[in-house]
């Protein structure tokens, strides 16, 4: 059989194939790529309890009947899902942002979300998404997916680099090109770990604004910081209606529920082709979706709105426990570089990395290439995982790079690994003496 649609064969989509496939090969191996959230605290009974908790919000609470609880459980849903309410409350709750809850459309992960809002803002040849690389694999796969061609901007420690997406939207347009929206994750990215400063978040809106184009915020990891202060979601900045938010359950409940969203509080007016009543951008996803997935699954729904009330709605207090965990990570993942990597007397300096404020990822640049038959060499020669950021970079850099996530190990497990990556780096210093010899 041939002739299938370009994205099936796109890079993007199987990069994480590899990855997986040799984490299954090197069971052993101290693994830095899965960028899972931890696991320690899953209870399987913990479910049963949301559910019966969600069951009585819409008893006591709503003041539903039985029958209407069981059709709310049992049918068909509401295309745009059933916990938006409580999903507008934690916004209000953690973030001090107010949203209308008809503007939230609930989606299978933040995956369906990036899907149908990708979908929606490509309309014709012309128009382009603007994204900060490295950029989440999920995102560029879902644009693949969905036919939008997305265009790269350069990202610094500080996040997305606003003189070159300046520039970017310049020269698109000088190409005849209509830049729609840029995609952003403010707070501890995935993969680079940056985070926007304040005045760049205010910045980036102010540019938006001045071009006309969207800002998608994706922000899954700005539970979890250090000690940096909390700064504010680019949407509680947003007085223009330019974010479009996307949200998702991943990182905070868990990953398996399938459970994000979108906010998208933007007015669609019709186009004079077809006059029609203006509407909500989130209505317009919501009749995609309802050709997608139709509703996002009600039980899965019933667990997350469950585990909401249960936390006052409040998923900063939910995730407590795991945001400490991540903290104590980080630190000896930056710890454990610093000792086994930071320059002595007559030493290289030749190993570099980013020290983010929290997330779960840290950047380390190496002096040889971090490609993918270095990954199957570090992990049958020295029992040590990670991901080339190449993938990240859609072929266009990162080539000296690799990911090192550290959400799902213990600190002992992290030092360890850290020693194998090492041994490695000795192993190629030895094998590149010119490079060596260089810093
Ligand atoms: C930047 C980013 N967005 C979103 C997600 C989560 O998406 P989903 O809710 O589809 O699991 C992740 C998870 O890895 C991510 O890194």
């Amino acid at each position: 059989m041939t002739d299938l649609h370009e994205s099936v064969d796109d890079p993007a989509l199987t990069s994480m194939t590899l990855l997986n496939e040799l984490a299954g090969r090197f069971p052993e191996a101290v693994s830095f790529s899965a960028g899972r959230p931890f696991e320690g605290f899953y209870d399987v009974a913990n479910l049963s309890q949301h559910l019966a908790t969600f069951r009585r919000h819409l008893e006591e609470d709503k003041g539903l009947s039985g029958e209407q609880v069981r059709r709310t459980f049992f049918q068909y849903g509401r295309t745009k899902g059933f916990i938006h309410e409580l999903i507008a409350r934690q916004l209000e709750v953690d973030e001090g942002l107010t949203v209308d809850p008809e503007s939230i459309v609930v989606t299978t992960g933040c995956q369906e979300a990036m899907l149908l809002l990708l979908r929606a803002l490509v309309r014709d040849p012309r128009d382009v998404i603007l994204a900060a690389t490295p950029n989440y694999v999920g995102f560029i796969g879902a644009a693949r997916v969905a036919g939008a061609p997305v265009r790269s901007v350069r990202e610094h420690d500080g996040g997305i680099d606003l003189e070159d997406l300046e520039r970017q939207i310049r020269a698109a347009r000088r190409e005849g090109l209509r830049p729609r929206a840029c995609y952003v994750v403010p707070d501890f990215a995935n993969p680079s770990g940056a985070t926007m400063s304040l005045v760049d978040r205010i910045a980036l809106l102010q540019l938006a604004e001045r071009e006309q184009i969207f800002v998608i915020e994706d922000n899954p990891y700005t539970l979890f910081r250090g000690s940096a202060p909390q700064l504010p979601m680019l949407k509680a900045l947003d007085e223009q209606h330019q974010v479009i938010h996307l949200g998702s359950f991943a990182k905070s409940a868990f990953a398996g529920a399938r459970v994000g969203y979108v906010i998208a509080d933007q007015t669609v007016t019709s186009d004079g082709a077809r006059p029609e009543p203006p509407m909500l951008l989130a209505d317009h996803l919501a009749k995609l979706k309802s050709m997608v997935t139709l509703n996002t699954s009600t039980v899965a729904q019933a667990v997350i709105g469950g585990y909401l009330l249960e936390n006052g709605c409040s998923l900063k207090r939910a995730t407590a426990r795991e945001a400490e965990v991540y903290r104590q990570n980080l630190a000896t993942m930056l710890g454990s570089l610093r000792s086994v990597f930071e320059p002595v007397a007559g030493l290289p300096g030749d190993v570099s990395w980013n020290t983010p404020e929290g997330g779960m990822f840290v950047v380390l640049t190496l002096p040889f290439p971090a490609d993918d038959a270095m990954l199957e060499y570090s992990a049958s020669r020295f029992g040590v995982l990670w991901t080339p950021m190449h993938h990240f970079y859609g072929g266009t850099g990162g080539f000296h790079q690799a990911r090192l996530s550290f959400s799902v190990l213990t600190p002992e497990q992290i030092a360890l690994g850290v020693e194998r990556l090492g041994a490695l780096v000795q192993d190629q210093r030895a094998k590149q003496p010119v490079v060596a010899g260089r810093a």
